[in-house]
């Protein structure tokens, strides 16, 4: 069965779009997807109950199309099975990108490395977020602990203890391709001060990754204060988004942030031990959010 993760950014978003660098950490949820001979092309997404050929006009049909085109023409039919949420910040798009790739890679008798599926599955991605990144594809079929920087191999990060996450769903989704675009237009009016914040959040990337080697996880969860702050400063967060920080805070968490595109979606919290990350995602729930416990690395 072909997996796609989902991914959660621990530090960086946003500024990675200008070339800035970013840390994230693979999920273990994903999306499974196969592909067999068919009568016509055709792609079914449970548990959506979406069935797309490729010459449907919506956006999952032409992303479809995108990746189709890499393959030989005998119909072929690919069955996919999300399990994250969509519009959450936890790169669900990506992840059927790279379960629909590798799933047509297997049909097709090829085996392309990681970062072969990655590229071909930035062409899904370029359909849904017009200028990606290219670090939700990345994540999506290598996973990991990654340093990412647009242009340059992802850098493998080797952090010295366990790293316990609380992913939380705010509930509200948001376009990831809108957000990046209200960030642009900011810095068309602003440039000195979107490009002041995406440079400290580098910093902030570049000393995330020595906190971690070194086993610093409170530093590291500061981190991650600091760079939600500046992600609301350019009006990413919202009123849940701030709720669920505060609330995973107050519970313990060493540090909290919006994760994704923000506008919505989801945030990311750091635990100090397993036992804490499960008394943050019940906080979570005693405010009605859904959570649950991920571990990077
Ligand atoms: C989305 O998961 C991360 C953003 O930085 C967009 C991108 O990198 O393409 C908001």
């Amino acid at each position: 069965m072909a997996f796609g993760r989902g991914k959660a950014i621990l530090l960086g978003e946003h500024g990675v779009v200008y070339g800035h660098p970013a840390l994230a950490a693979g999920l273990e949820v994903g999306v499974t997807a196969f592909a067999t001979d068919a009568k016509e092309d055709r792609l079914f997404i449970d548990p959506w109950d979406v069935e797309v050929s490729p010459a449907d006009t919506p956006e999952l049909a032409a992303a479809f199309r995108a990746v189709r085109g890499l393959y030989p023409e005998r119909p072929v039919e690919v069955r996919a099975t999300v399990a994250l949420p969509a519009g959450a910040g936890l790169g669900c798009s990506a992840a059927l990108g790279v379960g629909v790739v590798r799933a047509l890679d297997a049909w097709a008798g090829e085996t392309p490395t990681d970062d072969e599926v990655a590229e071909r599955a930035l062409r899904w991605e370029r359909v849904f977020h017009g200028n990606p990144s290219g670090i939700d594809n990345t994540m999506a079929a290598r996973g990991g602990l990654l340093l990412f920087q647009h242009g340059a191999a992802p850098v493998p990060v080797r952090a010295r203890n366990p790293i316990h996450l609380v992913i939380g769903n705010s509930g509200s989704s948001s376009s990831t391709r809108a957000m990046v675009d209200d960030v642009a237009r900011q810095r068309t009016r602003s440039q000195k001060k979107v490009d002041g914040a995406f440079e400290a959040i580098a910093a902030m990337v570049k000393n995330g990754v020595a906190a971690l080697e070194r086993g610093e996880l409170k530093n590291f969860g500061q981190l991650m204060d600091m760079n939600h702050a500046l992600l609301a400063s350019l009006m990413l967060s919202t009123n849940e988004l701030e709720t669920m920080c505060q609330e995973a805070r107050s519970a313990g968490a060493l540090g909290a942030k919006l994760t994704g595109a923000g506008g919505g979606g989801c945030m990311v919290a750091l635990a100090p031990n397993a036992e804490k990350a499960h008394e943050i995602v019940r906080s979570l729930g005693h405010i009605n959010k859904e959570a649950f416990v991920a571990q990077a690395g």
